[in-house]
């Protein structure tokens, strides 16, 4: 496995494969790789020949009073991981290789409507900073096809859209989350819980299977259902941002005739912000 800092040695790498007719994936993460993340990499080692994994703490999506500068930077780790897991090329560029001229003046990728509520709402910018750079590394790599993880729904939905609005050919790979065994989703920031706050954080995906269940039922009070779930949130010591429930397909409100319903959650613990999703299918009697 080879690791590449610029622009030029990747489309070097790249043209060899290409010339050779191989099928090329991307997992775009920021580092600090988990199992969450080794799975995106076997996803796309099932789907192309080449997989690159492009590591950049990317500062566009980043919110002024956010964690840009204690985000763990962890390249040799994630490379001893990458390579045990059969990545074949690291993208791992710089600010400048990214953004040669500086943020304020670099152009920005803004995806209407599924970016909006949620994320969109209380990280303003984030989305805009998302869909900029994963258009730069797709532009940058041109690949067959990207796989991201379902825990990011909504930015997931947000490259969804982008893509197909912006008719990018490349195919979008979404890929289940990964828990650990009590149920926490495997995330990058979980380093950052204390003792404490690690052995509370299942509490969220409990709370989402419990009115998933409920919504599976056929239940269809969605404000009574989310305000349970925050009082729940809150007296776990949790401080919610939003519990929501959503039409899978639009992120809008679920309406009660809706069946595909998505359960978007975020709330902090201490200074560490989680978030997480479940998604059902709920009965309608007939
Ligand atoms: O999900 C992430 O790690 C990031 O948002 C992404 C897609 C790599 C863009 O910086």
């Amino acid at each position: 496995m080879r690791t590449v800092h610029t622009l030029k040695e990747l489309r070097a790498i790249l043209a060899s494969y290409r010339q050779q007719g191989k099928r090329i994936g991307l997992v775009p993460t920021m580092g600090n790789l988990h199992e969450g993340h080794l799975a995106l990499v076997e996803k796309a080692r099932q789907a192309a020949d080449v997989v690159v994994t492009s590591i950049f703490v990317n500062p566009m999506q980043f919110g002024a009073n956010e964690d840009l500068d204690s985000y763990p930077r962890t390249l040799q780790d994630d490379q001893d991981k990458l390579e045990a897991a059969g990545n074949t090329l690291v993208f791992a560029p710089s600010a400048n290789e990214v953004y040669p001229n500086g943020l304020a003046r670099h152009t920005k990728i803004t995806v209407p409507e599924v970016s909006e509520g949620h994320c969109g709402a209380t990280r303003p910018g984030h989305f805009e900073g998302v869909a900029t750079v994963v258009t730069m590394l797709f532009n940058m790599v041109q690949p067959d096809v990207a796989v991201f993880g379902e825990k990011d729904f909504q930015q997931l939905a947000v490259i969804r859209k982008l893509v197909a609005d912006l008719v990018m050919p490349v195919e979008i790979i979404g890929a289940p989350t990964v828990r650990d065994a009590d149920g926490l989703a495997k995330s990058s920031r979980n380093g950052y819980l204390s003792a404490e706050e690690r052995r509370l954080a299942p509490v969220l995906h409990q709370t989402m299977t419990a009115i998933g269940q409920r919504l599976t039922q056929g239940e269809t009070d969605h404000a009574g259902l989310e305000e349970e779930a925050r009082q729940g949130l809150m007296s776990a010591g949790f401080r919610p941002d939003y519990i929501t429930i959503v039409n899978s397909q639009t992120l809008k409100p679920a309406r009660p005739e809706d069946t595909e319903l998505t359960i978007l959650v975020a709330a902090f613990l201490g200074t560490t912000r989680l978030i997480d999703n479940l998604s059902v299918m709920r009965q309608i009697p007939t």
